[in-house]
């Protein structure tokens, strides 16, 4: 799809389909891409520029298609290549961009590569991973267990960071740049609009290998002491673009970038450095954790997430970068529920105020299938109810290891699970939330009854009718792209107040996080004057701004001035 602008991605909105959750066309229990073409209208007409897609390479999904086996190939589960290029295209017709995961710090273990690797110490894809005759390190794997796995044809362990079934490619052998290039020039030749680089920031690992800190209450250290940010990861990031990228003018970026602070991100995106156009950061979702890591009932304190907002809104904007804005994916849980308020009564407003909050910032919006009508976390009692990988480990780990009850545990992953995110996206109060005809992969919410797709086009003063009015905002005002992001009341415990200063208007953007309305004063260098009401979630906002603003519960206001 060719754009003239080859910035276009800086006033886009991206939507992220999770295809095994989002819609199944064939009743296997399983989302498809003929389910996401049958719903391509229902995104144009919420106005979104982008679509994400998570994995859909063949796969044995021990991470939920985070474990390729063929990079060149469509999981059967989900379509076939055909159902592929169909998608693109009508998407394309529709004026909808299309955007893949590109998931290349690791491969499946069922990659003939790896298959290969495993033959003999003398077989040439051998040192496409990374090998070592003893276990060298305390690094722990993500979803449990040590981070090395024993291979007796071989007689060595080989490193996975994730899950076994996930082993990390050796980016120091040239051989397996230009394999992963070659993989990213058949995705780039069919004509996607650009990828979603899974934990990209890991693939260059530190030679020496180093313990690394024993953290989250865990039995084994961090790899990240030797896998983030390490010694090559811009010089390969550089050759990737050089190589592949700067060959597709127009394509988007966006890495995902765990354990990278907004300093070291002015490295991979910052003007000139020829890397990614925007990453994922972590700092946010990181805020409500204790030393257990995610799995805590602690909230978010507001002070806390306008510093590192702020910080990224600052350094960003001072390198010439750019960011990303998320509340949610399908690896955290449900917004409304974790930055907002779920109960019946405040649900929808303090979904619309975190929207306000998100979109207004500069960077490139993600909105996460389901966060456009207020969908909420799952609706888990028991632990056979979840399917994810690390949920099922983290139980485990906690009930058996950390002394924690099974009615304690179900709470945190009732909070946290990244199964939240990955129930069905919720289409209509019937069977699965119309999602399937057949019987799901995992459970609907219950909650379908009322919170569903059908019911929000139906209701003039959705979630979804005001998210549809914040991506219009994003495409037809520059200054929602291009303003100045100044934070008014860094310490306010209730409000997040910031200014988008831009040449021809001055945007003034107020949200009250809190459940009790709260009245906030303007500082004196704001001018309030000739202001014009731009959006809100209130029943009865004034036409103009004053310089006491009295804001209701989870309310919401934006004003221009000039
Ligand atoms: C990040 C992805 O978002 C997550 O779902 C996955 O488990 C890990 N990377 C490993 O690929």
């Amino acid at each position: 799809m060719t754009t003239s602008n080859p910035e276009w991605w800086k006033s886009a909105v991206v939507y992220q389909a999770y295809p095994k959750s989002f819609r199944d066309s064939d009743g296997d229990g399983m989302g498809d891409l003929n389910g996401i073409r049958s719903k391509l209208d229902y995104l144009a007409d919420l106005g979104v520029d982008v679509i994400w897609l998570n994995p859909i390479y063949v796969s044995p999904q021990v991470d939920n298609g985070y474990d390729i086996a063929d990079y060149r190939a469509i999981e059967p589960m989900l379509g076939t290549m055909a159902d592929f290029d169909a998608l693109l295209g009508e998407a394309h017709e529709k004026g909808l961009k299309i955007i893949l995961d590109l998931v290349v710090n690791h491969t499946s273990d069922q990659h003939v590569w790896f298959q290969e690797a495993c033959k003999s110490r003398e077989n040439p894809y051998h040192d496409y991973y990374i090998w070592r005759d003893e276990i060298p390190n305390n690094w722990g794997s993500s979803f449990g267990g040590p981070a090395w796995k024993y291979v007796e044809s071989v007689d060595q362990y080989y490193l996975h960071c994730f899950a076994e079934g996930q082993c990390d490619l050796n980016w120091d052998n040239p051989a397996v740049r230009e394999a992963v290039y070659d993989e990213m020039r058949f995705w780039l030749d069919k004509g996607i609009d650009g990828f979603r680089m899974d934990v990209i920031t890991l693939i260059s690992k530190d030679p020496a290998l180093p313990d690394g800190p024993v953290i989250q209450n865990k039995a084994y250290g961090s790899y990240y002491a030797g896998c983030a940010t390490g010694p090559h990861v811009h010089e390969y990031l550089q050759e990737m673009n050089r190589e592949v990228l700067s060959k597709y003018p127009g394509i988007m970026t966006v890495g995902e970038a765990p354990h990278t602070s907004a300093d070291q991100a002015v490295d991979y995106v910052g003007a000139g450095r020829g890397e990614l156009d925007m990453v994922f950061h972590f700092d946010h979702m990181h805020l409500d954790y204790d030393e257990n890591g995610k799995y805590a009932l602690n909230r978010v304190y507001l002070p806390d997430l306008k510093r590192v907002m702020d910080e990224w809104q600052e350094k960003m904007a001072a390198c010439g970068g750019w960011n990303s804005l998320y509340w949610s994916n399908h690896d955290q849980a449900r917004a409304v529920t974790r930055f907002g308020n779920e109960s019946e009564q405040w649900r929808e407003k303090s979904a619309k105020m975190l929207g306000v909050a998100l979109h207004l910032q500069q960077g490139t919006p993600y909105i996460y299938e389901g966060e456009e009508i207020g969908m909420t976390n799952a609706d888990f009692t028991s632990i056979e109810q979840y399917r994810d990988v690390e949920a099922l480990d983290t139980f485990r780990d906690f009930t058996e290891r950390k002394g924690f009850s099974a009615e304690d545990t179900l709470e945190l992953l009732h909070l946290k699970s990244r199964d939240n995110a990955r129930t069905p996206m919720q289409w209509t109060s019937g069977h699965a939330a119309g999602f399937t005809e057949g019987e799901p992969w995992i459970e609907a919410n219950p909650n379908c009854d009322h919170i569903n797709v059908k019911a929000a086009l139906a209701d003039p003063d959705s979630v979804y009718y005001f998210y549809k009015q914040l991506v219009k905002l994003r495409h037809t005002r520059a200054s929602v792209t291009d303003g100045v992001y100044v934070d008014l009341a860094p310490e306010d415990e209730s409000v997040w107040a910031y200014l988008r200063r831009a040449e021809d208007e001055t945007l003034v953007v107020l949200c009250n996080f809190s459940d009790s309305a709260v009245e906030f004063e303007l500082p004196a260098e704001v001018s309030w004057e000739s202001s014009e009401l731009v959006i809100s979630n209130e029943d009865a906002a004034p036409g103009e701004l004053a310089r006491a603003v009295a804001l209701e519960p989870y309310g919401a206001v934006v004003y221009a001035t000039r």
